[in-house]
């Protein structure tokens, strides 16, 4: 958003090491009264373990906490990096002001009763905005919980306790939900690196805190809850840019603003309320989680696994059923059951006794020691044909569990570039193992499901990483952009925003997205000159804005053969069409070269407030509401990888690759299709939606048929 003038569009990052790692804090509302905001805040920061300075801001105090207190920031006459306000709405107007003129460099707005409740503290967030602009301070909050940095360290919160050292960065949107996390993570012993509430997000919002905590060295992967984005195009940037060095995963709640577009197209009517988020989330490299429980789940496993080369799992069990389970949720969820090689299979035919499964899900069998699972698991890690492991274990009276764990711990230290995580399924029996496991980095489950889906979320992290890599936008320099501009200012002159079909099918010649040629005819003898330009047969339609259903009124004709055929229809769809609609604006009668028939698809824009147009692709024809086959991307940023993508995850796709034994359509032809509507959609972001169904596809070539194109 970077609300603030002069602010941080492009980036400083050491502008920032003052507000993770400050020098100096003032809590402006310090109290010396148990059970205020401003007493918990100097108690956090004194317990933090922060060697810093620490000023207490209060009029009427002398002294808080053994601290000096100071009645006015502007008193302080040294340096101040951050300061933290707990005091209440009104009074943090005047505070800001002495801030700005004290030189703070950060202010941490705890106070609530800002733009949250409405009107009037819309009013105190602007001004908040505008006194942090005129001096050059950026606004944490307001409305938040605070900040922590666990290294620095130092804990300008409320929250009841100072969050685990760790490599985990916790960016919220919501306050409450950090004072929940923070108190369950002491439980469970889950560490961060930096745990932020950024409440309102007057200034620094997602973004900033992504570009934060990714150039944080202790930070491992970068952790966020969501309710909305303010700033699509930045977020995008900078979790592109984190996911080069940590992966960014968000938990993400509520729905987006384009679940209430308007509609009226076709492409409109297939995105579904999420689809921008989920776009947007791909686009970025992002890696999206479904639950609290998934969202730390992948976070621990980054923070101490590497990241898979792919997705062929191995399983090591010592029963059948936790194998069969693992199994099966490994192939459903996207993943590969690992086919060893003949190396492999060898050392643990030589091995393993006759009754265990040497092939995947490896079985050692319930009378197993520990050191068939050190043999089983050493020799699937050194497989070249897998990527990572998962390890089974049930409670025999016979396994030495905790001598178990110290296998996985060892085999994790002599493959360290591949991940495993462990299920030993089981209560007391397992426990020790479990706590072994656990402190030695192990992610460690009580069933098998859980941790293969952490591996599938590892693979999935490492496939958006590749994707990002080969990042080119495909883009075309052989278009004529003047000529589509001045199409469109001729539109709006004439005080339309959306296009006469000969005048998009225009539009999409001269971006080369091959359409049916199309004439708008004005006299019976322009019609049949250009029919015969196009040659026989032709279709006829009516060209007005003011009549929508044109085949009911008797405004369509289609299968023209001959130069009579043509000049009678002119004559009877003009008639028809005066008729029907009396007073309508006519433009003329579009002629339309009537194209073989071809395999239908759709490809088509929508636009997202947050994050700009997304292209469509899927099955077109009449039926596209009905077979709701659609992928989409941002057009923005649109690679060649990616409309590969776009087209093979359709249903459609199997129908263009030559559906039982017919000939398989023009692929490259059709993703350069895409390609170039994406591109005619950065080119001009006042096209609000476009559609183009159906496109008949070919084994050679493509001709769209029907184009809309609507501006805003
Ligand atoms: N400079 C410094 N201190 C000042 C001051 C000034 N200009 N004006 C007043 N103070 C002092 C007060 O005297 C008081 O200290 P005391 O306890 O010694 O009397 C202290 O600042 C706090 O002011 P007070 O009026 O008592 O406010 P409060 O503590 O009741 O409430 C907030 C202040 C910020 C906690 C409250 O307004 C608020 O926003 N609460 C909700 C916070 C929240 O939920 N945030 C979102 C979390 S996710």
């Amino acid at each position: 958003m970077c609300n603030i003038a002069g602010g941080r569009c492009s980036y400083n990052m050491s502008k920032f090491t003052s507000l993770m790692r400050p020098r100096s804090v003032a809590i402006v509302g310090a109290s010396k009264t148990p059970g205020k905001i401003g007493y918990a805040v100097v108690e956090n920061m004194k317990s933090s373990g922060f060697t810093g300075e620490i000023y207490p801001i209060n009029p009427k105090e002398a002294e808080i906490a053994g601290l000096k207190a100071y009645p006015s920031i502007t008193e302080v006459k040294k340096p101040v990096d951050v300061a933290v306000l707990c005091v209440p709405a009104r009074v943090s107007i005047p505070v800001a002001e002495e801030c700005g003129q004290a030189g703070v460099k950060h202010m941490i707005v705890i106070t609530a009763g800002f733009k949250e409740v409405g009107k009037e503290g819309r009013e105190l967030e602007d001004k908040l905005i505008e006194i942090a602009g005129k001096y050059g301070m950026s606004i944490v909050g307001p409305n938040c919980l605070g900040v922590i940095d666990t290294h620095t360290p130092f804990n300008a919160t409320f929250a009841k306790n100072m969050a685990l050292k760790g490599n985990i960065a916790f960016i919220s949107q919501s306050g409450a939900l950090c004072i929940a996390i923070l108190d369950w993570s002491l439980k469970i012993g889950l560490g961060f690196s930096q745990f932020v509430s950024f409440g309102n997000k007057a200034d620094l919002n997602e973004a900033d805190f992504i570009e934060i905590a990714s150039h944080d060295p202790n930070t491992k992967v970068i952790c966020l809850y969501l309710e909305d984005i303010v700033d699509g195009p930045r977020f995008i940037k900078a979790a592109r840019e984190a996911t080069k060095r940590v992966p960014v995963i968000v938990l993400k709640s509520g729905v987006s603003a384009a679940g209430a577009k308007a509609a009226s197209s076709h492409t409109g009517a297939l995105a579904g309320s999420d689809t921008a988020y989920e776009t947007a989330f791909r686009h970025a490299g992002v890696l999206r989680a479904s639950s609290m429980t998934e969202l730390f789940d992948l976070a621990s496993a980054f923070t101490t696994q590497p990241i898979p080369q792919g997705k062929r799992i191995a399983v090591i069990t010592n029963s059948g059923g936790p194998g069969i389970v693992a199994s099966d949720s490994i192939e459903l969820g996207g993943l590969k059951m690992a086919q060893f090689s003949e190396k492999t299979l060898d050392l643990l035919k030589e091995t393993m006794p006759s009754m265990a499964n040497i092939h995947n899900p490896i079985d050692v069998i319930g009378d197993a020691h520990y050191d068939r699972y050190e043999t089983a698991l050493n020799a699937a890690l050194a497989d070249p044909n897998v990527d990572a492991a998962t390890v089974l274990l049930s409670p025999t009276a016979v396994i030495e569990v905790d001598k178990v764990a110290n296998v996985i711990i060892e085999a994790r230290r002599k493959y360290p570039d591949k991940p495993v995580v462990a299920s030993f399924t089981g209560g007391f029996a397992v426990e020790n193992g479990v706590a072994h496991l656990r402190e030695h980095g192990v992610p460690t489950y009580a069933f098998p499901e859980p941790g293969v889906a952490t591996l599938r979320g590892m693979a999935k992290f490492s496939e958006l990483r590749e994707a990002i890599r080969d990042g080119e936008e495909w883009t075309f320099d052989d278009v004529c952009k003047d000529k589509v501009k001045a199409i469109f200012e001729k539109v709006r002159s004439d005080g339309r925003d959306l296009l006469l079909s000969p005048e998009a099918a225009e539009v999409a010649e001269l971006y080369k997205i091959p359409a049916a040629p199309s004439r708008l005819a004005t006299t019976e003898d322009e019609a049949e000159k250009f029919a015969l330009e196009m040659d026989f047969p032709v279709v006829m339609k009516i060209a007005s804005p003011d009549i929508m259903h044109k085949t009911d009124i008797g405004g369509v004709k289609v299968g023209l053969k001959s130069k009579e055929d043509v000049r009678a229809a002119f004559i009877s769809i003009m008639e028809n069409s005066k008729k029907a609609v009396p007073g309508a604006k006519i433009y003329g009668v579009e002629v339309q070269k009537m194209m073989p028939k071809g395999d239908e698809i759709i490809i088509g824009m929508v636009k997202d407030p947050t994050f700009g147009p997304m292209v469509a692709f899927g099955s077109g024809g009449i039926l596209v509401n009905l077979l709701q086959d659609a992928s989409f991307r941002l057009a923005s940023g649109l690679t060649k990888r990616e409309v590969d993508e776009m087209i093979t995850e359709t249903k459609a796709y199997t129908i263009l690759k030559g559906f039982r034994g017919a000939e398989a359509d023009d692929i490259p032809a059709i993703a350069e299709a895409v390609a170039r509507v994406a591109q005619l959609c950065r080119d001009f972001p006042e096209i609000s939606e476009l559609d183009i169904n159906p496109v008949f596809a070919y084994p050679k070539g493509l001709s769209a048929l029907d184009i809309k194109i609507k501006l805003s």
